[in-house]
């Protein structure tokens, strides 16, 4: 049986972390490209180099060639500026928007068939450009971010309330800023919702520092966060490849869904061998809706710069 292809897109912090863990999780066959002269290429012969190790049979290769990436199963884009001390994702849009401009037409161009996830920021933005770019059916583009989000919010219910990680499963909507939407209500330790086991300001508190997640990583390190940020992106990519069909909050094109007419979100969704196979519809109470509205107002705004850059 044929591997999986997988390209990724930008070889550095986010790109080479998910390649090691999409070699070390048995995805595929992994292509990455950079423009940078070099590093695509030692990063790859570096994640081989370790194969002997951790025992995973994939070819790894990196590359500036676009033509080494043709007919992969998954495109994955992390190519892009990372935020730095004092930005907020938006202030990457007028930069980034070229970039995944140029590599959502070479994606056409040498992987028709593949499935896209869009990594780099201002995300949902990102996303809406790659859709456009590429003509891809709507459900085969979709960024990652919820996957992230939902990470660090159960990775801090886990700490609070010193249960397994494993335990703990989060659904989270809206864009990927600061107005994100967990939802407690519908988050849970084994099946207990977080309501039951948490006061109100208890989770107020975890919800505010997992709106400011990736900030807090920024300010400690200088530059942006790419452990977690890999992992959530491996996870999707793994969903479709291994056609899981598993419920993840992810990026996702939603028209009458939640009525938000034609825009790129966050919300939960099936991921399969066919992309977004489905998205679910929670029934939000008042507060909820509101916060999502909100969220979705400000892709909105961004849709809007998109449109007037492209
Ligand atoms: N969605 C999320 O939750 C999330 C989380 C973390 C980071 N990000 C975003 O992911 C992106 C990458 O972050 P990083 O930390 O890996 O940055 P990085 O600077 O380490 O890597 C980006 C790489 O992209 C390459 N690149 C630039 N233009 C290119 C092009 N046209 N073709 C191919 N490669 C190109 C650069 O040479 C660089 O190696 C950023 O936009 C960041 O904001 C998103």
């Amino acid at each position: 049986m044929a591997r999986n292809k997988i390209t990724i897109v930008g070889a550095g912090n986010v790109g080479a972390t998910t390649a090691h863990i999409a070699a070390a999780g048995h995805l595929g066959d992994i292509i990455m490209l950079d423009i940078v002269e070099g590093l695509a290429e030692g990063k790859a012969l570096d994640i081989a180099e370790a194969a002997p190790v951790q025992l995973y049979e994939a070819n790894i290769v990196g590359t500036r060639d676009w033509e080494k990436t043709a007919d992969s199963d998954i495109v994955i884009i992390t190519s892009g500026l990372p935020r730095k001390p004092g930005m907020s994702r938006d202030d990457l849009l007028a930069k980034n928007i070229q970039i995944v401009k140029d590599v959502s037409d070479k994606t056409a161009k040498y992987s028709p068939d593949s499935i896209v996830i869009v990594v780099c920021n201002p995300l949902d933005a990102m996303v809406y450009t790659a859709a456009k770019i590429t003509g891809f059916a709507k459900n085969k583009v979709m960024g990652m971010a919820g996957a992230l989000d939902c990470a660090r919010f159960s990775y801090f219910l886990a700490c609070e309330l010193g249960v397994s990680v494993e335990d703990i499963k989060c659904v989270l909507m809206g864009g990927h800023g600061d107005d994100m939407v967990p939802l407690p209500r519908f988050t849970s330790v084994s099946g207990i919702s977080i309501t039951e086991l948490l006061d109100e300001d208890k989770i107020a508190e975890l919800i505010g520092r997992t709106r400011k997640g990736g900030i807090e990583v920024v300010n400690l390190l200088g530059y942006s966060a790419y452990y977690a940020p890999a992992a959530g992106t491996v996870k999707m990519a793994e969903a479709i490849l291994k056609d899981k069909k598993a419920v993840l909050s992810c990026c996702a094109y939603c028209d009458s869904e939640y009525d938000v007419g034609g825009y790129f979100v966050g919300v939960p969704a099936e991921l399969g061998r066919n992309g977004i196979e489905k998205i679910i519809e929670l029934d939000l109470n008042e507060s909820e809706q509101v916060q999502f509205q909100k969220s979705l107002a400000h892709v909105k705004q961004l849709v809007t710069k998109v449109d007037e850059l492209l």
